[in-house]
Order: C-alpha cells, then sequence, then structure tokens
C-alpha cells in the first residue's frame, strides 16, 4: 500500500519523505510552518497540487499561536519555490479564508480549510483520472515524465491517476517512466509508486524517448503540470517540451493533465510563467557519488514551457480542454468562480 505523502497527524503535519524514496520510507513530522518551508524547498514534498496542500497545513500549524504568526507563515512558504502557481492559489486560499473569522476560529478555519483543499484536489483527480481515461485506447502503453502521482498530489495522481482510472476500468495500460534528471523523480518516484499499485512499468533514460515513439510502441504521452497559461503554454518538469515535440514529429496524442488550482489567469502565455533554477550540484552530482568540477559552469532551469500548440487536450477534473485552448480554459474557469 502506497503511504499518504500528506498526512495530519495528531496536531502536526506528516510528509513522506520523497528525497529517500525508493530505498526507504522515512517521515517527516512538521511542528512550525518553517519545517514545512524547507521540505518544499528541498524537495522532501513534491509536485505543485502538493507543494499547495503542504503550504496550507503549514500555515495551519502558526495559526495555532496567532494571526500574524499564520499571516507570516504565507510570506514565508510563498518563497519556497516560484514555478508551480498551486501553492499561491492555496496560500490565497487560506488567507481569504483567515479574513473571515475571528482570532478565537483561527486555528480551526485554517485547518479546516488546509482539509479542504486537500481532500478536493484527491476528488478532483478522480474525476480528471476518470476523463483522461476514456481517452485512451483498451491497450496502450503511454509514457510520462517527472511524478504526476498519488505522491505529487492530494492522491490518485493527474498524469499517474489518469493510468489508475484507466486499469481500474480494465484497459490493459503499460507506462514507460522517464528518470527525469538532473533529480530522478521518474526513477525514483514514479516507478516504485506504479509497482507498488501493481501496475506493468519500465524506466527509460529521457534520452530514449524518440527511440520508443519512433519504434511504435507508444499510444500516448502525458504529464502534469506546474502553472497552465491563459492560452494552454504549460511549465512542466524540465524535458516535458522535449518530449511534446517528438510526439508532435510522431504523431503521438501529448496529453496534460492538471487540476483548476493550476492554471494561471493572469498570464496571457507561457513566457511570462517563472521558470525556479535550481543549484548546479544537483547536476554536478555524478552517478558515482562523486561531483563535476567547480570550474565546469551548469545549468539547471527545474522547468521548461510546452506551447499550447503541442498539446492535443488538458484534461482536468471538469472536463477535456481541446485546442484552441485560450477559449475553454477562460470558460472552465469563470464557471469555477461562480
Ligand atoms: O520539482 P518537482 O518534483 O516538484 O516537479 C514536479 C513536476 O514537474 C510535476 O510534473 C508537476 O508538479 C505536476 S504534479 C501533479
Amino acid at each position: 500500500m502506497l503511504p499518504p505523502a500528506i498526512s495530519w497527524v495528531e496536531g502536526h503535519l506528516r510528509l513522506l519523505d520523497q528525497r529517500s524514496l525508493p530505498t526507504s520510507v522515512e517521515f517527516i513530522d512538521c511542528e512550525r510552518a518553517e519545517d514545512v518551508a524547507v521540505a518544499i524547498k528541498t524537495l522532501a514534498v513534491r509536485g505543485a497540487p502538493a507543494i499547495g496542500i503542504a503550504a496550507a497545513y503549514g500555515v495551519a500549524l502558526e495559526a495555532r499561536t496567532g494571526r500574524s504568526q499564520a499571516v507570516a507563515a504565507c510570506d514565508r512558504l510563498a518563497l519556497t519555490r516560484p514555478t508551480a502557481v498551486n501553492l499561491f492559489w492555496a496560500l490565497r486560499r487560506v488567507r481569504e479564508r483567515m479574513e473571515t473569522v475571528p482570532d478565537s476560529g483561527l486555528f480551526d478555519a485554517v485547518l479546516g480549510e488546509a482539509a479542504a483543499i486537500h481532500e478536493e484536489d484527491r476528488e478532483g483527480n478522480i474525476s480528471l483520472g476518470r476523463a483522461g481515461a476514456d481517452l485512451l485506447p483498451d491497450d496502450c502503453r503511454v509514457l510520462t515524465h517527472c511524478n504526476a502521482g498519488a505522491l505529487a498530489t492530494g492522491g490518485h495522481g493527474t498524469a499517474l491517476g489518469i493510468v489508475r482510472s484507466a486499469r481500474d476500468a480494465g484497459k490493459r495500460v503499460k507506462v514507460y517512466a522517464c528518470e527525469t534528471r538532473p533529480l530522478l523523480q521518474g526513477a525514483r518516484l514514479t516507478v516504485w509508486e506504479l509497482v507498488q499499485d501493481g501496475i506493468d512499468t519500465t524506466l527509460v533514460c529521457d534520452s530514449m524517448s524518440a527511440s520508443l515513439m519512433s519504434s511504435g510502441r507508444l499510444d500516448a504521452v502525458i504529464v502534469g503540470a506546474d502553472r497552465i497559461a491563459a492560452n494552454g503554454d504549460t511549465a512542466n518538469k524540465i524535458g516535458t517540451c522535449t518530449h511534446a515535440v517528438l510526439a508532435s514529429h510522431f504523431g503521438i496524442p501529448f496529453y496534460v493533465a492538471a487540476p483548476l488550482s493550476t492554471f494561471d489567469r493572469s498570464l496571457t502565455s507561457g513566457d511570462a510563467i517563472p521558470i525556479e533554477e535550481r543549484s548546479a550540484d544537483e547536476v554536478r552530482r555524478l552517478p558515482s557519488g562523486g561531483m563535476l568540477p567547480d570550474y565546469y559552469s551548469i545549468w539547471n532551469p527545474a522547468f521548461d514551457v510546452t506551447g499550447a500548440s503541442l498539446i492535443t487536450a488538458i484534461i482536468t477534473e471538469k472536463g477535456v480542454i481541446l485546442p484552441p485552448f485560450g477559449e475553454g480554459i477562460a470558460s472552465l474557469l469563470s464557471r469555477q468562480e461562480v
């Protein structure tokens, strides 16, 4: 059984430490928002929806102490990772809830909001998964990149939620998981997560996707997202755009799976999405444990942007959006607001 990535246990936030997977299953108990901020920054908890959920619980930890501490926690948590818009969406939801309650009810209100964000994400992924599963043939081979599974969300997963739902609907699904350099979320997390669930999964290096596609061994590419602009341009883990370009070349459908909390209507295109750059040491580290020399210049953007024109459909909990995406996105988001 897959342990929950995020849980509220006896007054504190318990996170599955994703840095130690798959070799060991360890948990971190967070008592303060600062513990949660460090866990997000260092990728103990990662994946756009999971980051938002963890941050919301992080504010609850401080709401126990008082309103100004909870407000400071929102500001601190917002500084952890810039690309996943779910973080800012969740913090905004918690802030708005805080404004509706007196100090005496603050903790219960913030904890309740965090739990609601968590549960809504898990439930939404089940709807998203069913909508995505309908797009897949009965016998299908899927390529995915990074980890957009239960580990990255409130549960079930987005891209991997579609795989689970397809399997539950009786389809035969085989997954090719790209290892996802430099931090190997695909190798460490996706393969582990899917194998726990009995799903046929094969690990491939990121550079092997063209070979897989040209050999006719793929029916679809399905990835998650960290932020989707108003026109459908999508930021996701670095390397995603490469698979999208290849999928377009080889005529393979390229699906993005994401909840509405991943859309950023304020950005007209992907050019404006802030891309996190992480430490060069993540690339410098060699599989042997050694390090490349310091004089090697290294660029390490954590995400790239896939242009909307390369995306076949965006699958959400409220339905599937087809190109041209601008209108479909605007209509789904405005229905959500009423
Ligand atoms: O750096 P990470 O591991 O947080 O990156 C995660 C991804 O890029 C996921 O694909 C994305 O957040 C979607 S998770 C449902």
